[in-house]
């Protein structure tokens, strides 16, 4: 059975095509990562599968029940965080669950133990009676968690679900990801900035101005630049930055911590490697290493907004922002 079938969805907010023709499928027991810019139309794809919004056009199904002829059975399959998902500040962790549970329809004979079970779950157990505004910004997220998890859902939907949070509670967030999936046997649809977080994905999909740029597992995006990403060692880094620019194979560089990645053009990688250093060590420029490297997913991200980007510009749709 297949987790999600979402299907040529579009939708627009008056002039804005949020989504535009996307489709995507995510296989049962699957993390597929949502990636892409702000205002990518991250939220808006999660809000039409959730059943949040209707598509203009489109359709989506959730384990094999049509949203728009089925959405009860749907929409129950479902779980939902959404990106800016409110609390209830003066109810208590147990009361906030048990508000959400009550949404769902569960009585009080399942949503009790369902509730200590998923409170032990996040590791928010003793806390159980605390009031929701006085947890720390990593519990309350815990605890969006939870709500979205007490009626069972077999389909998570989590929109920037760590966005704000700091990378410690970023790093647990994410174990309790992978254990929802291999113990509560869940699929999880995940929108996320954050390149590291999309390289924990079974699958990545990146959107750009509402539609699907490229798609696979981490291993088939990053294969995109193959043959075309270098590492430069040396010092100083931000003037070997704007001199490594000037090689004309050269299409991009990125500062990655204490080393650049050099983006270069399709079959140059051994001429620049060959003849880089010496342009650079001519400026005065100390270069340690320079050596061919696998594409990170950042990599990709990267070329493909310039990508799309530049494509934008050449069609003469050029819109600022
Ligand atoms: N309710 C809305 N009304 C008008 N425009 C919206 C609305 N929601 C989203 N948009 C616009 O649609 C585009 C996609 O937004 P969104 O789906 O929130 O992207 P993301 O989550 O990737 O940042 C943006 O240009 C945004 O301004
Ligand atoms: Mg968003």
């Amino acid at each position: 059975m297949t987790a999600i079938v979402a299907e040529n969805l579009y939708k627009s907010f008056e002039d804005v095509h949020a989504v535009n023709g996307l489709s995507l499928t995510v296989q049962e027991g699957e993390i597929y990562g949502l990636v892409g810019p702000d205002g990518a139309g991250k939220t808006t794809t999660m809000r039409l599968i959730c059943g949040g919004f209707n598509p203009d056009k489109g359709s989506v199904s959730i384990r094999g029940y049509d949203l728009a002829h089925h959405a009860e059975q749907a929409r129950s399959q479902i779980g939902y965080l959404a990106q800016r998902f409110s609390l209830y500040g003066d109810l208590t962790v147990t009361e906030n669950l048990h508000f959400f549970a009550q949404m769902h329809g569960l009585k009080a004979s399942e949503w009790k133990p369902r509730a200590q079970e998923i409170l032990q779950f996040v590791g928010l157990a003793e806390f159980a009676d605390r009031m929701a505004d006085q947890l720390s910004g990593g519990m309350k997220q815990k605890l969006g968690l939870a709500t979205a998890l007490v009626h069972r859902p077999k389909v998570l939907l989590l929109d920037e679900p760590t966005g704000g949070v700091d990378p410690v509670t970023r790093q647990d967030f994410w174990q309790l990801i992978i254990r929802i999936v291999s113990q509560e046997g869940v699929s999880v649809l995940v929108s996320t900035p954050y390149m590291d977080e999309a390289a924990r994905c079974t699958h990545v999909g990146f959107i750009e101005r509402g539609k699907m740029i490229v798609e696979g597992t981490p291993g088939q995006v990053t294969t995109r630049l193959s043959g075309r990403m270098l590492e430069l060692v040396g010092e100083p880094l931000d003037e070997l930055r704007h001199a490594a620019k000037t090689d004309a194979d050269v299409e991009d560089v990125q500062v990655f911590g204490d080393r650049l990645h050099l983006r270069v053009k399709v079959g140059t990688a051994d001429r620049v490697i060959a003849e880089l250093p010496a342009l650079l060590q001519a400026k005065g420029l100390k270069v340690n290493r320079i050596r061919p490297i696998v594409a990170t997913l950042e990599d990709v991200f990267i070329e493909l907004v310039e990508e799309v980007d530049h494509s934008r510009e050449g069609n003469g749709h050029g819109t600022q922002g």
